[in-house]
């Protein structure tokens, strides 16, 4: 006799952990990280000040901090096999996404006997160092070496560019990493966890945490919201543009979620943060047709879809904020991948301390009884 129990596809509504790391309410447009709301910490805290918060509860006072942020600047040089091997990869002109993973696939070695905080040090550090350095490969040039003076956010930007940017971008790249680095249960998080609660070790779960994010279900794909931007071209096409869409039937690029049913709290502070980037330091007259584009957009919504309530999402201000910092569209999955990580390795803790195995059940549907002839 067996027997079957209710199958929710998705695992919709089911709940697979306790966390004290944040707290999606879509309801209400509410992201709470480790008890900050989302706009009280993200434009305020450094990447490093987050990590710290995520992974002990509690912010670092000033002498923590500076002792957090030394070893980190420490651990971001690669080892010559990763580096090597992102070499040889680039030649394949493999997406950054595939490289990171398999850049994030070596972070074990050398580092095997550390224990599992130094490891996770290590991992957050060098994730920038792997997307900076195999994004100028495949570009014919010789990487970057992390600079220690320089923050985590800072020093991504001058690995990837080779200069030092402004203080304005340099928020702007915090504020983005902060925003991203944590959003409860989610599809990388729950495979982050999946895989440490068998025992094995944080470099597996990271690495599985980057093919998860790797899914456009999932990671997104911000570039097509900027794209319809630039193909709108001037604030006269905008409602022509955009209605001819809504007519046709087509989706407009960047709004809507499924969670969030009112304003998605992401896309606020990165829309601020945005205006303030590309006002101390940026192109205006994008900035502006992107801000055109995206109020008329919302204002058709209501119009075409009533009652829907259909908002900018992260993807839209995501994009104008990246393409601000100078980033390449091919950049944005993996800069989502280097602010997540820390939120990963918060989750991974949590799961080693408190949780057992994941293992759940699957209600068999297939055929019994079959004879071997
Ligand atoms: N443009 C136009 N119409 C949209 C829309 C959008 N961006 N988002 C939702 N709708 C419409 C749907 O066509 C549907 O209309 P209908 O009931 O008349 O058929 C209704 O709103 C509900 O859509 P549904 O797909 O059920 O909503 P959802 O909450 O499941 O969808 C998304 C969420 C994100 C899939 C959806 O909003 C979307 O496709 N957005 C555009 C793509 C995007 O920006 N993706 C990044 C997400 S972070």
């Amino acid at each position: 006799m067996t027997t079957t129990s209710e199958y929710r596809p998705g695992l919709e509504g089911v709940v697979a952990a306790e966390t004290r790391m944040s707290r999606v309410n879509g309801h209400i447009g509410e992201l709470i990280i480790r008890g900050y709301e989302l706009e009280e910490i993200a434009a305020k805290a450094t990447v490093e000040e987050m990590a710290y918060l995520l992974w002990h509860d509690r912010l670092p006072d000033a002498d923590e901090l500076a002792q957090f942020s030394y070893r980190l600047a420490k651990k971001r040089p690669l080892s010559p096999t990763t580096l090597s091997l992102l070499k040889s990869v680039a030649k394949e002109k493999a997406p950054v996404m595939d490289a990171l993973r398999i850049g994030a696939g070596t972070l074990s070695l050398g580092l095997d006997a550390v224990g599992s905080r130094e490891l996770a040090e290590a991992i957050v550090a060098r994730f920038p160092t792997i997307v900076a350095a195999y994004w100028r490969f495949l570009y014919g040039q010789q990487p970057i070496e992390p600079d220690s003076e320089l923050g985590h956010a800072a020093n991504y930007l001058y690995m990837l560019t080779g200069k030092r940017q402004s203080l304005a971008l340099v928020r702007g790249m915090e504020t983005y990493l902060n925003t991203v680095s944590d959003h409860s249960l989610n599809a990388s998080t729950f495979t982050a966890r999946v895989i440490v609660s068998t025992g094995s070790d944080l470099v597996s779960a990271v690495t599985g945490a980057v093919g998860a994010l790797k899914g456009p279900l999932h990671g997104g794909a911000p570039g097509p919201a900027l794209d319809m931007v630039f193909e709108i071209g001037s604030a006269e096409n905008t409602e022509p543009y955009l209605r001819e869409k809504l007519d046709n039937g087509e989706r407009l690029m960047g709004f809507g979620h499924r969670v969030y049913k009112v304003r998605d709290p992401r896309a606020v502070v990165l829309g601020e943060a945005a205006r303030k980037m590309y006002a101390a330091d940026g192109d205006m007259a994008l900035y502006e047709l992107a801000k055109e584009v995206e109020k008329t957009a919302v204002s058709l919504l209501a119009e075409y879809k009533p009652g829907r309530n259909l908002q900018t999402n992260v993807e839209f201000s995501t994009a104008l904020l990246l393409h601000g910092l100078g980033l390449d569209t091919a950049l944005f999955s993996p800069t989502f991948a280097v602010g997540r990580v820390a939120g990963w390795l918060g989750h991974c803790f949590e799961q080693m301390e408190n949780g057992r195995l994941i293992r759940p059940k699957s209600n068999y549907v297939g055929e019994t009884g079959r004879v071997w002839q």
